[in-house]
Protein backbone atom coordinates (compact mmCIF):
# COMPACT_ATOMS: atom_id res chain seq x y z
CA UNK A 1 0.00 0.00 0.00
CA UNK A 2 1.16 3.93 -0.91
CA UNK A 3 0.65 5.66 2.27
CA UNK A 4 0.62 9.32 3.04
CA UNK A 5 2.15 9.76 6.32
CA UNK A 6 4.10 12.88 5.61
CA UNK A 7 1.01 15.38 6.88
CA UNK A 8 2.08 17.79 9.44
CA UNK A 9 -1.60 19.25 9.89
CA UNK A 10 -3.71 16.56 9.21
CA UNK A 11 -4.29 13.03 10.67
CA UNK A 12 -7.02 10.04 11.41
CA UNK A 13 -7.26 10.08 15.23
CA UNK A 14 -9.38 7.01 14.93
CA UNK A 15 -12.05 5.05 12.86
CA UNK A 16 -15.00 3.14 14.25
CA UNK A 17 -18.44 2.25 13.24
CA UNK A 18 -18.53 4.04 10.15
CA UNK A 19 -17.05 6.80 11.11
CA UNK A 20 -13.44 8.59 11.00
CA UNK A 21 -12.17 11.25 13.99
CA UNK A 22 -9.51 13.50 12.00
CA UNK A 23 -7.78 16.70 12.50
CA UNK A 24 -7.61 19.05 9.77
CA UNK A 25 -5.03 21.74 11.44
CA UNK A 26 -6.65 22.54 14.61
CA UNK A 27 -10.10 21.31 14.36
CA UNK A 28 -11.58 17.89 14.62
CA UNK A 29 -13.92 16.42 12.12
CA UNK A 30 -16.19 13.38 11.96
CA UNK A 31 -17.03 12.03 8.68
CA UNK A 32 -18.73 8.99 7.41
CA UNK A 33 -16.45 6.49 6.08
CA UNK A 34 -18.03 3.16 4.04
CA UNK A 35 -14.85 1.41 4.26
CA UNK A 36 -14.34 1.66 8.65
CA UNK A 37 -16.96 -1.39 9.40
CA UNK A 38 -15.43 -2.27 12.76
CA UNK A 39 -16.82 -1.18 15.84
CA UNK A 40 -13.44 -0.88 18.12
CA UNK A 41 -14.30 1.15 21.07
CA UNK A 42 -14.14 5.23 21.08
CA UNK A 43 -12.04 6.52 23.44
CA UNK A 44 -10.45 9.02 22.28
CA UNK A 45 -12.47 12.53 23.91
CA UNK A 46 -12.73 13.89 20.19
CA UNK A 47 -15.58 11.78 19.39
CA UNK A 48 -17.22 13.57 21.80
CA UNK A 49 -16.30 17.15 21.06
CA UNK A 50 -15.47 17.46 17.70
CA UNK A 51 -15.38 21.22 15.59
CA UNK A 52 -17.79 19.18 12.73
CA UNK A 53 -19.94 16.22 12.39
CA UNK A 54 -21.58 15.22 9.08
CA UNK A 55 -24.42 13.03 9.76
CA UNK A 56 -25.41 10.48 7.21
CA UNK A 57 -29.51 10.32 6.50
CA UNK A 58 -31.01 7.10 5.70
CA UNK A 59 -32.56 8.31 2.54
CA UNK A 60 -28.80 9.26 1.13
CA UNK A 61 -26.64 11.89 1.71
CA UNK A 62 -26.58 13.89 5.32
CA UNK A 63 -25.44 17.24 6.52
CA UNK A 64 -22.90 18.61 8.72
CA UNK A 65 -23.08 20.01 12.36
CA UNK A 66 -21.08 22.46 13.35
CA UNK A 67 -19.80 23.23 16.78
CA UNK A 68 -16.75 26.77 16.39
CA UNK A 69 -16.12 25.68 13.04
CA UNK A 70 -15.23 28.80 11.12
CA UNK A 71 -16.51 28.94 7.70
CA UNK A 72 -13.05 28.70 6.07
CA UNK A 73 -9.63 27.40 7.21
CA UNK A 74 -6.45 26.81 5.58
CA UNK A 75 -3.83 23.76 6.28
CA UNK A 76 -0.33 23.07 4.85
CA UNK A 77 1.28 20.58 2.80
CA UNK A 78 4.85 20.69 2.36
CA UNK A 79 4.84 24.45 0.41
CA UNK A 80 1.31 24.01 -0.34
CA UNK A 81 -1.74 25.51 1.14
CA UNK A 82 -5.35 24.35 0.70
CA UNK A 83 -8.11 26.21 1.63
CA UNK A 84 -10.92 24.10 3.76
CA UNK A 85 -14.37 24.69 3.43
CA UNK A 86 -16.36 21.89 4.73
CA UNK A 87 -20.14 22.32 3.05
CA UNK A 88 -20.90 20.49 0.13
CA UNK A 89 -21.57 16.67 0.86
CA UNK A 90 -19.27 15.29 3.40
CA UNK A 91 -16.09 16.87 1.54
CA UNK A 92 -13.63 19.46 2.79
CA UNK A 93 -12.09 19.96 -0.54
CA UNK A 94 -8.85 17.79 0.18
CA UNK A 95 -8.32 14.18 0.05
CA UNK A 96 -5.19 14.15 2.07
CA UNK A 97 -4.33 10.45 0.88
CA UNK A 98 -3.32 12.04 -2.46
CA UNK A 99 -0.25 13.31 -0.52
CA UNK A 100 0.94 9.62 -1.52
CA UNK A 101 1.03 10.66 -5.43
CA UNK A 102 1.84 14.21 -5.33
CA UNK A 103 5.04 13.15 -3.59
CA UNK A 104 5.63 10.43 -5.88
CA UNK A 105 5.28 12.58 -9.54
CA UNK A 106 6.71 15.80 -8.01
CA UNK A 107 10.32 13.72 -7.50
CA UNK A 108 10.12 12.80 -11.04
CA UNK A 109 8.95 16.36 -12.33
CA UNK A 110 12.30 17.49 -9.62
CA UNK A 111 14.57 15.11 -11.91
CA UNK A 112 13.16 15.22 -14.98
CA UNK A 113 16.31 17.89 -15.77
CA UNK A 114 13.82 19.33 -18.62
CA UNK A 115 10.62 21.43 -18.80
CA UNK A 116 7.89 19.11 -18.06
CA UNK A 117 3.82 19.33 -18.95
CA UNK A 118 1.48 17.81 -17.13
CA UNK A 119 -2.32 17.49 -17.65
CA UNK A 120 -4.66 17.13 -14.60
CA UNK A 121 -7.87 15.54 -15.44
CA UNK A 122 -11.15 15.81 -13.32
CA UNK A 123 -8.62 18.24 -11.38
CA UNK A 124 -10.89 19.08 -8.62
CA UNK A 125 -9.47 22.05 -5.96
CA UNK A 126 -6.17 21.47 -7.31
CA UNK A 127 -3.80 19.44 -5.11
CA UNK A 128 -2.02 17.29 -7.98
CA UNK A 129 -1.91 20.81 -10.09
CA UNK A 130 -0.32 22.57 -7.29
CA UNK A 131 2.37 19.86 -6.46
CA UNK A 132 3.32 19.21 -9.93
CA UNK A 133 3.54 23.06 -10.23
CA UNK A 134 5.52 23.70 -7.17
CA UNK A 135 7.66 20.81 -8.89
CA UNK A 136 8.76 23.38 -11.57
CA UNK A 137 6.21 21.85 -14.04
CA UNK A 138 3.44 23.55 -16.58
CA UNK A 139 -0.02 22.46 -16.33
CA UNK A 140 -2.88 22.57 -17.44
CA UNK A 141 -6.02 21.66 -14.93
CA UNK A 142 -9.19 20.85 -16.68
CA UNK A 143 -12.34 20.56 -14.05
CA UNK A 144 -16.35 20.73 -15.12
CA UNK A 145 -16.71 22.96 -12.29
CA UNK A 146 -16.35 26.26 -12.37
CA UNK A 147 -16.84 26.69 -8.48
CA UNK A 148 -13.97 23.88 -8.55
CA UNK A 149 -11.57 25.70 -10.82
CA UNK A 150 -12.34 28.62 -8.26
CA UNK A 151 -11.07 26.96 -5.44
CA UNK A 152 -8.16 25.14 -6.90
CA UNK A 153 -7.33 28.58 -8.15
CA UNK A 154 -7.76 30.35 -4.08
CA UNK A 155 -4.99 27.38 -3.23
CA UNK A 156 -2.73 28.20 -6.13
CA UNK A 157 -2.51 31.87 -4.90
CA UNK A 158 -2.55 30.68 -1.21
CA UNK A 159 0.22 28.57 -1.97
CA UNK A 160 2.46 31.71 -3.92
CA UNK A 161 1.83 29.72 -7.39
CA UNK A 162 -0.30 32.79 -8.73
CA UNK A 163 2.28 32.93 -11.39
CA UNK A 164 2.65 29.58 -12.15
CA UNK A 165 2.22 28.34 -15.49
CA UNK A 166 -0.71 26.30 -14.78
CA UNK A 167 -3.94 26.62 -17.61
CA UNK A 168 -7.28 26.69 -15.49
CA UNK A 169 -10.18 25.26 -17.85
CA UNK A 170 -13.97 24.72 -17.08
CA UNK A 171 -14.36 21.85 -19.49
CA UNK A 172 -15.52 18.02 -20.20
CA UNK A 173 -12.46 15.85 -20.01
CA UNK A 174 -13.42 13.60 -22.93
CA UNK A 175 -14.04 16.90 -24.70
CA UNK A 176 -11.22 18.63 -23.56
CA UNK A 177 -8.84 15.64 -24.77
CA UNK A 178 -10.52 14.76 -28.03
CA UNK A 179 -9.78 18.74 -28.35
CA UNK A 180 -6.25 18.49 -27.46
CA UNK A 181 -5.44 15.50 -29.92
CA UNK A 182 -6.65 17.05 -32.98
CA UNK A 183 -4.94 20.17 -31.71
CA UNK A 184 -1.68 17.91 -31.58
CA UNK A 185 -0.81 18.95 -28.00
CA UNK A 186 1.65 16.72 -25.98
CA UNK A 187 1.91 16.18 -22.12
CA UNK A 188 5.06 14.10 -20.43
CA UNK A 189 2.53 13.17 -17.35
CA UNK A 190 -1.33 13.17 -17.25
CA UNK A 191 -2.62 12.57 -14.13
CA UNK A 192 -6.72 11.80 -13.52
CA UNK A 193 -9.03 11.17 -11.00
CA UNK A 194 -12.29 10.57 -11.71
CA UNK A 195 -15.41 10.02 -10.31
CA UNK A 196 -17.52 6.93 -10.09
CA UNK A 197 -20.18 9.28 -11.62
CA UNK A 198 -19.90 12.67 -12.68
CA UNK A 199 -21.19 15.18 -15.34
CA UNK A 200 -19.43 17.90 -17.71
CA UNK A 201 -20.64 21.06 -17.88
CA UNK A 202 -23.01 20.81 -20.33
CA UNK A 203 -24.57 17.70 -18.70
CA UNK A 204 -22.21 15.12 -20.17
CA UNK A 205 -22.39 11.75 -18.16
CA UNK A 206 -19.27 10.07 -16.99
CA UNK A 207 -19.70 6.81 -15.67
CA UNK A 208 -16.61 5.26 -14.53
CA UNK A 209 -17.23 1.32 -15.66
CA UNK A 210 -18.46 2.21 -18.93
CA UNK A 211 -15.74 5.44 -19.51
CA UNK A 212 -12.39 4.87 -17.68
CA UNK A 213 -10.94 2.55 -20.08
CA UNK A 214 -12.01 3.92 -23.41
CA UNK A 215 -10.99 7.31 -21.92
CA UNK A 216 -7.29 6.23 -20.92
CA UNK A 217 -6.93 5.13 -24.36
CA UNK A 218 -7.69 8.42 -25.49
CA UNK A 219 -5.55 10.11 -22.73
CA UNK A 220 -2.56 7.71 -23.42
CA UNK A 221 -2.46 9.20 -26.61
CA UNK A 222 -1.74 12.87 -25.58
CA UNK A 223 1.68 11.25 -24.17
CA UNK A 224 4.60 13.30 -25.42
CA UNK A 225 7.51 11.32 -27.30
CA UNK A 226 9.31 11.29 -23.91
CA UNK A 227 6.88 10.89 -21.67
CA UNK A 228 7.34 10.59 -17.57
CA UNK A 229 4.59 9.61 -16.13
CA UNK A 230 0.31 8.14 -15.90
CA UNK A 231 -1.31 8.25 -13.13
CA UNK A 232 -4.72 7.06 -12.48
CA UNK A 233 -6.53 7.16 -9.21
CA UNK A 234 -9.82 5.86 -8.28
CA UNK A 235 -12.05 6.05 -5.14
CA UNK A 236 -14.83 3.30 -7.06
CA UNK A 237 -14.78 0.48 -4.89
CA UNK A 238 -14.47 -2.75 -7.56
CA UNK A 239 -11.85 -1.00 -9.38
CA UNK A 240 -9.41 -2.92 -7.45
CA UNK A 241 -5.50 -2.41 -7.81
CA UNK A 242 -5.32 -5.04 -10.48
CA UNK A 243 -7.71 -3.48 -12.07
CA UNK A 244 -5.68 -0.24 -12.30
CA UNK A 245 -2.63 -2.30 -13.75
CA UNK A 246 -4.47 -4.32 -16.82
CA UNK A 247 -6.25 -1.03 -17.67
CA UNK A 248 -2.90 1.37 -18.04
CA UNK A 249 -0.97 -1.56 -18.94
CA UNK A 250 -2.95 -2.74 -21.78
CA UNK A 251 -2.68 1.06 -23.38
CA UNK A 252 0.86 2.31 -22.36
CA UNK A 253 2.49 -1.13 -22.72
CA UNK A 254 3.64 -0.12 -26.43
CA UNK A 255 5.98 2.75 -24.42
CA UNK A 256 7.78 -0.15 -22.28
CA UNK A 257 8.30 1.14 -18.81
CA UNK A 258 6.46 0.00 -15.62
CA UNK A 259 3.14 -0.20 -14.45
CA UNK A 260 2.63 -0.58 -10.63
CA UNK A 261 -1.17 -0.29 -8.46
CA UNK A 262 -1.29 -0.38 -4.98
CA UNK A 263 -4.34 1.04 -2.56
CA UNK A 264 -3.67 4.39 -0.52
CA UNK A 265 -3.93 5.03 2.81
CA UNK A 266 -3.53 7.16 5.63
CA UNK A 267 -2.02 6.07 8.98
CA UNK A 268 -4.44 6.25 12.01
CA UNK A 269 -2.83 7.32 15.10
CA UNK A 270 -5.19 5.44 17.58
CA UNK A 271 -5.06 1.79 16.16
CA UNK A 272 -1.51 1.93 14.31
CA UNK A 273 -3.23 0.86 11.45
CA UNK A 274 -3.81 2.32 8.03
CA UNK A 275 -6.74 3.19 6.40
CA UNK A 276 -7.66 2.50 2.93
CA UNK A 277 -8.97 5.09 0.94
CA UNK A 278 -8.67 3.92 -2.96
CA UNK A 279 -6.25 3.00 -5.56
CA UNK A 280 -3.73 4.19 -7.76
CA UNK A 281 -2.17 2.89 -11.17
CA UNK A 282 1.09 4.15 -11.62
CA UNK A 283 2.92 4.05 -15.21
CA UNK A 284 6.74 5.35 -14.95
CA UNK A 285 9.01 5.57 -17.69
CA UNK A 286 12.29 3.53 -17.54
CA UNK A 287 14.72 5.52 -19.69
C1 LIG B 1 -11.67 14.52 -8.25
S1 LIG B 1 -13.05 13.73 -8.90
C2 LIG B 1 -13.43 12.59 -7.67
C3 LIG B 1 -13.33 13.14 -6.32
C4 LIG B 1 -13.74 12.21 -5.25
N1 LIG B 1 -12.65 11.31 -5.03
C5 LIG B 1 -15.01 11.50 -5.50
O1 LIG B 1 -14.99 10.28 -5.76
O2 LIG B 1 -16.05 12.16 -5.42
C6 LIG B 1 -14.33 14.86 -8.87
C7 LIG B 1 -14.10 15.99 -9.84
O3 LIG B 1 -14.38 15.58 -11.18
C8 LIG B 1 -15.10 16.62 -11.80
N2 LIG B 1 -15.85 16.04 -12.92
C9 LIG B 1 -16.85 15.15 -12.89
N3 LIG B 1 -17.25 14.81 -14.15
C10 LIG B 1 -16.45 15.51 -14.99
C11 LIG B 1 -16.35 15.59 -16.41
N4 LIG B 1 -17.13 14.89 -17.21
N5 LIG B 1 -15.38 16.39 -16.93
C12 LIG B 1 -14.58 17.13 -16.12
N6 LIG B 1 -14.63 17.08 -14.77
C13 LIG B 1 -15.57 16.29 -14.22
C14 LIG B 1 -15.96 17.22 -10.70
O4 LIG B 1 -16.31 18.56 -10.97
C15 LIG B 1 -15.04 17.11 -9.47
O5 LIG B 1 -14.29 18.27 -9.25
Amino acid sequence: MWIADQWKDYEVIDTSKGEKLERWGNYLLVRPDPQVIWDTPRVQAGWRHPNGHYHRSAKGGGEWEFFDLPQQWSIQYRELTFHLKPFSFKHTGLFPEQATNWDWFSEKIRNAGRPIRVLNLFAYTGGATLAAAKAGAAVTHVDASKGMVGWAKENAAASGLSDAPIRWLVDDCTKFVEREIRRGNHYDGIIMDPPSYGRGPKGEIWKIEDSIHPFIRLAAQLLSDQPLFFLVNSYTTGLAPAVLTYLISTELRKLGGHVESQEIGLPVRESGLVLPCGASGRWEARY
